[in-house]
């Protein structure tokens, strides 16, 4: 099997944090997945280097736009290294190869007809560097942005997109797959519903240079996401080369939210006008904030993956992106919550199985791997052992890598709960039941050698280590193959090296100490008034004001398997949260995107169906003839999602 999967290429009009790693990491990490499971892989990640913004900052620096592109790529690729990121290509937009194979691209569309001269007069955001429609704004700005996006009229060459609409919609519909998780599918088919316009994918020269000349017009560049996305065809050489043969047709995408738009129309349809077959897959994530805050310059809270690296160590950093994200939903960083992982899962349990295990097989074998004992029926580890190679195969396959890592954690869980239970220590004191020692003994080794082979994607660092401490060769099949992930694989006899402790734990004193006293807060003087005041039905005044109100816009929406009453919505309000409302015997999926309702904000998260549900959306019970019905509370005019109801 061949597996081709990319990452964004990045903007270098700024210097890669934890986003761009986060991404990146989840790409290396399914790369090297992929690899253990057998595959031939091409990982290529890469930076966007035209445009306006690249421009501007050139500008602001007071160099070239080629010196400039030249300084920051540099600073991405030499920051993967440092977080054991090994893409198999690292492409960059000003590349010979990728600005031939884009105006070969543009004339092959041009010559077919898909590509029209027109006047058009837009909302351009210089930020997202498109134009955007009245519908995307709110209160007039860019969301995402929060500027006021400029009005341009010009002459300019448009990619006739909305000819392949439907049958991008009946590629979606087909393919269950192509775009998951599912929220973000739903989102896309709902921006479909509506007609497309076509793409303007010029620039004129007279407004801005930094860019990829049309092949058939010179008086313009080319519009920077017609360029970019190209690049996942550069990278393997389309159109001629072997490895466009062998990788394009198992082309996957990891995407954040932010540039769905691009990944899931704009790219498809040009994949269909040039008639070649879609990518497999866009997987998109959600964001990483910043202590609950958006992560940026002006708030001075961006987090740096080299400064992660020094403090924490790179194989924690790994871990903790990949265990703490749910792959689709927004997650937060914070010091205190790296520290919690490392100690816990890292120094406490991983760690600790590690040291305690090997510590008792040098004290009681010489650090020699003894022989199970063959009529022992003692196969709680290895049950455990086979179900979780199972979970976590198709977990990582499906990039659900926090279910993926919490599997591999039972197992560990278990591993040091053998040891309590089982008390090599008493064993050793008997030898009669040395055969027994041996064989628990056995056990644990081999649970750490599975471990280190299904780490490895993750801390391959450390499962080099590992490895190394048990005697086994790091590139032996036996740590480097899932063929050899069945039980049994460590051969007795094999010797043990020493190594030094896998995590230090982190002090915390030193943290807990600076942290701001925390404030009496008024809610638990409330919950006092609450219990004496409660008179004849009536509700005080400060008994309301212990609700929390507030108007969500309703982002994402899905059907929960096996409810035919319940809804699994996502919404901002104004951070992403996720609701499960019991509207679905009234309200379609895709009939609740976009609208703006209120909820109850400060509920007690409850789990329903399985998920988690913070909140509840506010309807007005209607009772009617036959039965009752539910409608949606809404606002009477837009305003920002997360709006307090007072
Ligand atoms: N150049 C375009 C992509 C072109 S791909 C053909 C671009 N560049 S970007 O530098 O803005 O990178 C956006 C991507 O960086 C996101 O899609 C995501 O992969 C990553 N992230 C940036 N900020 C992020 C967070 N705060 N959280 C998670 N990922 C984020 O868009």
């Amino acid at each position: 099997m061949t597996t081709y999967i990319t990452t964004p290429i990045y903007y270098v009009n700024a210097q890669p944090h934890l986003g761009h790693a986060y991404t990146t990491i989840v790409a290396d990490t399914y790369a090297r997945f992929r690899r253990l499971a057998g595959d031939s892989v091409r990982f290529q990640t890469g930076t966007d280097e035209h445009g306006d913004k690249i421009a501007e900052a050139a500008d602001k620096e007071g160099v070239s736009p080629k010196a400039y592109v030249d300084r920051i790529s540099a600073m991405f690729s030499d920051t993967w290294p440092t977080l054991d990121i090994v893409p198999d290509n690292f492409i960059r937009t000003t590349d010979a190869d990728h600005v031939a194979t884009v105006q070969n691209i543009l004339q092959q569309v041009y010559d077919k007809g898909d590509i029209y001269f027109d006047k058009y007069t837009g909302l351009y955001c210089t930020g997202c560097e498109r134009f955007l429609t009245e519908k995307e704004l709110v209160n007039g700005k860019c969301p995402d942005h929060q500027t006021v996006p400029d009005e341009i009229t010009e002459q300019n060459y448009f990619f006739r997109m909305s000819k392949y609409q439907q049958d991008l919609i009946d590629h979606i519909k087909g393919n269950p797959d192509f775009i998951t998780p599912e929220r973000y599918r739903n989102e896309v088919l709902s921006f479909l519903s509506e007609p497309l316009e076509d793409l303007c994918i010029s620039r004129p020269t007279s407004r801005l240079t930094w860019g990829i000349p049309l092949p058939f017009d010179d008086k313009f560049v080319t519009y920077v996401w017609f360029d970019a996305l190209i690049n996942y065809l550069t990278g393997i050489g389309y159109p001629d080369s072997e490895q466009f043969k062998s990788y394009w047709d198992v082309a996957e995408h990891v995407i954040a939210k932010d540039i769905l738009k691009p990944h899931a129309i704009y790219w498809p349809t040009m994949l269909l006008s040039m008639g070649l077959p879609l990518y497999q897959k866009l997987h998109v994530h959600g964001y990483w904030n910043v202590d609950e805050t958006k992560m940026s310059k002006s708030i001075g809270n961006v987090v740096r993956p080299a400064e992660l690296v020094e403090e924490y160590g790179v194989d924690c950093v790994r871990y903790f992106t990949l265990r703490e994200m749910s792959f689709g939903l927004d997650s937060s960083f914070s010091a205190d919550a790296i520290v919690a992982r490392k100690n816990s899962d890292l120094a406490n349990d991983l760690g600790n199985l590690y040291s305690r295990s090997t510590a008792m097989l040098i004290k009681y074998t010489g650090g020699v791997i003894p022989e199970p004992v063959a009529s022992d029926d003692d196969t709680v580890m290895r049950d455990l052992a086979r179900d979780v190679v199972t979970t976590y195969t198709e977990k990582m396959g499906d990039f659900q890598f926090h279910r993926a890592l919490a599997a591999v954690w039972e197992l560990i869980s278990l591993a040091n709960k053998y040891i309590v239970t089982n008390e090599p220590w008493a064993l050793a004191k008997e030898p009669e039941r040395a055969g027994r020692l041996h064989t628990v003994l056995y056990n644990l080794h081999e649970t750490l050698r599975l471990l280190t082979l299904l780490l490895q994607p993750v801390m391959p660092g450390t499962c080099k280590k590992m490895a190394k401490g048990l005697g086994i060769a790091e590139d032996s099949p036996l740590v480097t193959s899932l063929d050899a992930a069945g039980w049994g694989g460590l051969q007795a006899k094999t010797e043990l090296t020493r190594i030094d402790a896998l995590f230090p734990r982190m002090d915390t004193k030193k943290k807990k100490q600076q942290a701001p006293p925390k404030e009496k807060t008024k809610k638990k003087q409330k919950q006092k008034v609450k219990k004496t005041e409660n008179m004849e039905g009536l509700i005080t005044f400060d008994q309301f004001q212990d609700l929390e109100l507030r108007v969500a816009e309703i982002v994402a929406a899905e059907p929960i398997k096996k409810s035919d009453r319940l809804l699994k919505l996502s919404v901002k309000a104004p951070e992403e949260r996720t609701i499960v409302a019991g509207i679905a015997e009234y309200y379609k999926p895709e009939d609740v995107v976009g609208l703006q309702v209120l909820i109850v904000a400060n509920l007690k998260p409850v789990k329903l169906m399985g998920i988690e549900s913070q909140g509840m959306v506010l309807a007005a019970k209607v009772e009617e003839e036959g039965g009752s019905r539910l409608v949606l509370s809404a606002v009477s005019a837009p305003v920002p999602a997360g709006s307090k109801v007072a």
